[in-house]
């Protein structure tokens, strides 16, 4: 049975911060954040918007009423979910109005909680032919403001609909895939910013590529020139780039152009965001399917995937004849295009608003916010979440 990727939605805050200006603010060259680093623009969420409702709003935007009653699972990857109970999947779930015989949970093991949740919604499809699955990844990226993390920072969510005859890509059944108990980057339950190893998180997310791509080539006999692109989960986008280069030397020279070409179209969307965790390898699929537009159905696109502390997996799709017309270009031109530049000093003041933690009611004023679906406030303990279509 064909499974895979039918639909595949993002959604971002409304504010950025160019990182040209961030650098000056830090007294850093701002190339060493534009090169060194790869980014242009870091997105700021506003305190009307965490992982719940950017994950409903990426998949607002590509589910239509036949999708909703299809669905039977909801799976939310995330690292910045709300609740240590209640899953953040069931807050989508209603706010999307999805058929209520679903079930709807959420997943982690940090940026590599959306690859388990599409492993498991595969899973379940090869049982339920019929099914759909939602499969989310959405976070808020916090190191804190002057940190050496600072500049990886991010804000997103990428939604993928899930079934059986998918009309933008198959995924193939061979993966490999390791796990080994690290502390390269991690984030105690009474923090809200991430402890990070910054050196030895590089190294290992390298090592782990290399580890699982062996292991990829004894289990399929496929090689680098059977793949038109690799697309990698982003942190920032030159850590994808030094991976792909420890393995560049295995194939001509033709085939090396071609995928350093396709890694910068990839990377696009994620240097215009910054990190978001669990949708950033998404993210990459989503830049290279819709800014690539002479992209062949039946190429092989390779999906590294790493989450820190740590697992790693390396697997594959392959592109259906007229996936172009199942892409959603135009709704993601026009949220890139929308979106309103904020100063430093207005990143900083937004980055330090959030919500209580004392217990204490707060009402928000979610008029400033373009977003369909919005956080309006807290009252006892329970964040109030708005769909304005509603
Ligand atoms: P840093 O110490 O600020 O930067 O940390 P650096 O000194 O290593 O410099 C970065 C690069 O800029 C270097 O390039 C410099 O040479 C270059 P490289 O040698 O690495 O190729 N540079 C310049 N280039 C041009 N012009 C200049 C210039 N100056 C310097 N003037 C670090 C960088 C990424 C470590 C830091 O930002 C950090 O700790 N980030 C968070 C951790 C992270 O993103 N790790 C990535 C792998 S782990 C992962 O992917 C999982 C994760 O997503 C979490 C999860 O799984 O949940 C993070």
């Amino acid at each position: 049975m064909n499974i895979g990727i039918d639909k595949i939605g993002f959604y971002t805050p409304h504010l950025f911060v160019d990182m040209n200006k961030l650098a000056v603010a830090r007294n850093v060259e701002p190339e060493k954040f534009t090169i060194g680093i790869g980014q242009e623009k870091m997105a700021v969420p506003p305190i009307t918007q965490d992982s719940v409702t950017l994950a409903a709003n990426a998949a607002l935007g590509i589910l239509d009423d036949q999708d909703k009653e299809q669905i039977d699972f909801v799976i939310f990857g995330t690292e910045s979910g709300i609740d240590h109970s209640k899953s953040a999947g069931v807050y989508v779930h209603e706010l999307l109005d999805i058929n209520p015989y679903a079930r709807s949970i959420e997943v982690k093991q940090a940026c590599y909680g959306a690859t388990a949740a599409i492993q498991m919604a595969k899973g379940h499809i090869a049982l339920n032919p019929e099914s759909k699955v939602l499969v989310l990844g959405s976070d808020i990226a916090r190191y804190g403001l002057n940190t050496g993390g600072e500049s990886t920072q991010g804000a997103g969510a990428v939604a993928m609909l899930i079934s059986a005859n998918p009309k933008v890509m198959v995924l193939e059944e061979k993966s490999t895939y390791l796990t080994k108990d690290i502390m390269d980057f991690w984030r105690p339950v009474y923090s809200d910013k991430a402890f990070v190893d910054g050196r030895f998180s590089n190294e290992q997310y390298i090592s782990f590529f290399q580890q699982v791509w062996e292991r990829y080539k004894e289990k399929t006999g496929l090689g680098l020139d059977d793949f038109e692109a690799i697309c990698y989960h982003l942190p920032y986008t030159k850590m994808g780039l030094k991976a792909l280069r420890t393995v560049l030397d295995e194939v001509t020279e033709d085939v090396q152009e071609r995928l350093t070409t396709n890694y910068k179209i990839s990377t696009t969307y994620n240097r215009n965001v910054g990190n978001i965790y669990t949708g950033s390898l998404y993210l990459s699929l989503l830049s290279l399917l819709e800014l690539k537009e002479d992209l062949q159905a039946g190429s092989r696109i390779g999906l590294f995937s790493y989450g820190s502390g740590a697992v790693g997996e390396l697997f594959t799709g392959i592109l259906k004849p007229n996936y172009r017309e199942h892409l959603f270009v135009e709704t993601h031109t026009k949220l890139f295009d929308s979106r309103r530049e904020v100063s430093v000093e207005e990143y900083e003041e937004i980055f330090q608003n959030t919500l209580p933690t004392d217990g204490s009611n707060i009402e928000l004023d979610i008029e400033n916010d373009p977003a369909h679906i919005c956080v309006s406030g807290v009252i006892e303990h329970m964040r109030q979440y708005v769909n304005k279509l509603r």
